[in-house]
């Protein structure tokens, strides 16, 4: 997560911003870290998989988020092949519909889901239920039922007490008489701490995910695991964060959780067949942000494992990763129309424009809630207009009602010009809120210069539709 020198929500930031923000040479141009692949600009014009924003908000209105599918397929195939001796499951949390879970299935990914209803949608795409694994740190007697029911390929225990209803469901199963055994992996927490935002770091000890290994919790999941007739152990799961570039935290985590991977095989004479080594893999969202591509994330990865599996001089398990943020962010944009421009005077003389959208922390609550840094260009047509220091704030009864912190945009924005940021296609729509009963915007997916709606905008009746006062 970045930092803020200047300290933004501060006034002494407001001409300059943060540091790290440069004035560009001009304010029209894309930086192409930033977007998906197909994204150029056409005298001005933003165009994405083919479509101008401008005819697709015309079409669609806004806000929208624009997936470019090809990019998306292109991400996912860069892992499927850059890991191709691991499983690669996509981790659905980052942002999940039918039809992007039929594009993982069809570029051959598993899929990772962490709630009932996550599983819905999974099998309701036609996923191979073999080839889901499912997380969570609390899945009631009736999820793991139905995860069971389903033939779930892995279901990741993360308490004593799921090994215990999870021991529950496997025995009434059996008592019915169903002979395969429900595969298992144990979450462990590494104890490292990642350089994160703390909310999205998981693998220090003083959090809800996971068994500790120090603690000797792991060991003894394990054991309780194995005790459990019907339950086969695959092996040790370790997610350490999200939004990480520094390879030393997954090195750090990957040595202790291979460590108690070869505990296992000396002390209870058992060869864990897998190890998952989680998701987490960071992108940018601005200049500040300098990604590593899958292969070289594949390299640093593997070359790490060996060198520990040679010094424990054990075999290595077969490895899967979980990237989510890493396909799905980078491939989507989110176009909002400007409704207002405001020059904010500010103490020392300095002037901060804000600019308002129809959108807001209901449908990017990153911001508001990682402190996270995004970008923002026009993209409706091209200025002229000397760049100024602005902040892309939304339409929602709250100050913290922020998209963009800080971006320099053309001078001359205004009311009806159209403006996209970047890299919106991880945790905004599947974290997006009704909050001032907003309307979560629509999922359009942009391909070879054709659009096509694959989540609608929602409709005040919907909202109305669990209101049940309005029946009455
Ligand atoms: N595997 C597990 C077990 C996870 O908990 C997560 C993310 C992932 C994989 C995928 O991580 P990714 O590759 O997408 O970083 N809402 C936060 C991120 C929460 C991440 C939760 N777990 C955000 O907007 O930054």
């Amino acid at each position: 997560m970045a930092s803020h020198e200047a300290g933004w929500a501060h006034a002494e930031g407001a001409l300059r911003g943060p540091a790290w923000l440069r004035e560009p040479a001009d304010a029209n141009a894309l930086l192409p870290l930033l977007w998906s692949s197909t994204a150029h600009k056409v005298d001005g014009v933003l165009a994405v998989g083919g479509v101008a924003l401008t005819d697709l908000v015309a079409e669609h209105g806004s806000p929208a988020y624009v997936l470019d599918e090809a990019d998306f397929r292109a991400r996912a195939r860069a892992f499927r092949d850059a890991f191709s001796a691991y499983d690669v499951y996509y981790a659905g949390k980052a942002f999940l519909c039918t039809t992007v879970a039929r594009w993982i299935a069809e570029e051959g990914l598993c899929l990772d889901v962490c709630s009932d209803s996550e599983l819905t949608v999974a099998v309701r795409a036609g996923v191979d239920a073999g080839r889901i694994g499912y997380h969570g740190n609390n899945k009631s007697t009736r999820d793991l039922e139905r995860a069971v029911a389903l033939g779930v390929g892995r279901i990741v225990v993360d308490s004593f007490h799921e090994i215990e209803r999870l021991a529950d469901v496997v025995s009434r199963r059996s008592q019915a008489r169903s002979s395969t055994s429900v595969k298992v992996m144990i979450r462990v927490t590494a104890g490292v701490e990642a350089h994160t935002h703390e909310y999205i770091a998981t693998a220090h000890e003083d959090q809800k995910f996971g068994f500790s290994i120090t603690s000797g919790d792991a060991f003894e999941a394990i054991r309780r695991v194995q005790s459990v007739e019907g339950l086969e152990l695959l092996g040790l799961h370790s997610h350490i964060g999200s939004q990480i570039f520094d390879s030393s935290g997954f090195e750090v985590a990957a040595r202790r959780v291979l460590a108690l991977h070869a505990r296992v095989s000396t002390e209870l004479g058992v060869t864990l067949p897998e190890m998952d080594l989680g998701g987490g893999f960071g992108i940018a969202y601005t200049t500040q942000d300098d990604p590593s591509d899958p292969a070289q994330l594949a390299t640093e990865m593997s070359k790490i494992v060996e060198h520990e599996c040679r010094a424990l001089d054990i075999p290595q398990p077969r490895l899967s990763i979980e990237p989510g943020r890493a396909i799905v962010g980078p491939a989507m944009c989110t176009v909002y129309e400007v409704g207002t421009v405001k020059q904010v005077a500010l103490d020392g003389g300095a002037v901060r424009t804000y600019v308002s959208v129809d959108g807001g922390m209901s449908d990017n609550i990153r911001t508001a809630l990682y402190d996270a840094d995004y970008s923002a260009t026009m993209a409706s047509r091209a200025s002229a207009a000397e760049p100024v220091l602005a902040r892309v704030v939304g339409k929602h009864c709250e100050a913290g009602d922020i998209i963009v912190k800080d971006e320099f945009l053309p001078g001359d924005i205004a009311p009806g010009d159209l403006l996209a940021v970047p890299g919106t296609g991880a945790y905004c729509r599947s974290m997006a809120s009704n909050y001032n009963h907003a309307l979560r915007p629509p999922v359009i997916a942009v391909r070879d210069g054709s659009s096509t709606v694959i989540i609608r905008r929602e409709t005040e009746a919907d909202l109305l539709a669990t209101d049940m006062g309005a029946h009455a």
